[in-house]
């Protein structure tokens, strides 16, 4: 089987009802994002910070994965499939996707700051304060600006073993994601899925289709699966 890579961003669950970061002046569900979604943030003001989280947990709760998504998910009946998602949301798993690597954590999630381990919280709130068993303070577990990608090391292998690429609904300003794209070997095929941005790029193997994730997806896997059969 080929391995096909999937780089998801926030675009790729608009059409769930959850906003972009960067379609709306740099405004996030009315926030900062510098405010809400950086170390500095946490430090200055962590309950303001815990509590923006608490309230994308709870708006997480009532949506539901869409069509790319599921799309997605249909691409592992004929590929090894591995997901790198930029989102912090649980859409892809939802939709049943087995190969996830978050690179910049998970809402459902909960870090310890002393000694790094995870806890599931699913949808509830946190309480700010709130220990966990060892006594570390909990927080989210998001990784904001200004703190290391861990999951990266992993993506890049994946993205360099990749035969095809399917980037969707990000505006690749953010690094060290958006550097992912650069690891592809020479005869990788790239398809780029974005309504707005990316008209621009060209290169050889790349194919940008201006279209929405839910739209273009599921149009997209089933020529690379019908593909896969001929
Ligand atoms: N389908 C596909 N793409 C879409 C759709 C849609 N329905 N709607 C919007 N888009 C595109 C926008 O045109 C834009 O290029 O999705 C992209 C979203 O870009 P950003 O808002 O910058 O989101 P993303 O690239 O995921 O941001 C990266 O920034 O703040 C941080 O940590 C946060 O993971 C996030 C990172």
């Amino acid at each position: 089987m080929k391995n096909v890579v999937v780089l998801s961003g926030a675009g790729m669950s608009a059409e769930s009802g959850l906003k972009t970061f960067r379609d709306s002046d740099g405004l996030w569900e009315g926030y900062d994002v510098m405010e809400v979604a950086s170390y500095d943030g946490w430090m200055k003001n962590p309950e303001l910070v815990n509590s923006f989280y608490n309230d994308r947990r709870s708006q997480l709760s009532i949506v539901e994965p869409n069509a790319g998504h599921f799309a997605i998910k249909d691409l592992e009946e004929a590929y090894n499939t591995t997901v790198i998602t930029q989102n912090v949301d649980d859409l892809h798993e939802r939709a049943g996707s087995k190969n996830i690597i978050h690179l910049h954590g998970e809402l459902t999630k909960l870090r310890s700051s002393k000694n790094n381990d995870l806890y599931e919280i699913g949808y509830q709130k946190l309480k700010y304060g709130s220990l966990c068993p060892k006594g570390g303070l909990l927080r989210p577990h998001i990784v904001w600006f200004g703190e290391l990608v861990p999951m990266m090391e992993r993506a890049v292998e994946m993205v360099k073993s990749a035969h095809i690429l399917i980037v969707v609904g990000t505006s690749l300003e953010v690094y060290p994601a958006a550097s992912l794209i650069d690891f592809v070997q020479t005869n990788t095929e790239i398809y780029l899925i974005d309504p707005n941005r990316h008209q621009d790029m060209e290169s050889n193997k790349l194919t940008v289709i201006k279209n929405t994730a839910a739209k273009a997806l599921p149009q997209l896997v089933n020529r690379l699966i019908n593909l896969c059969n001929h």
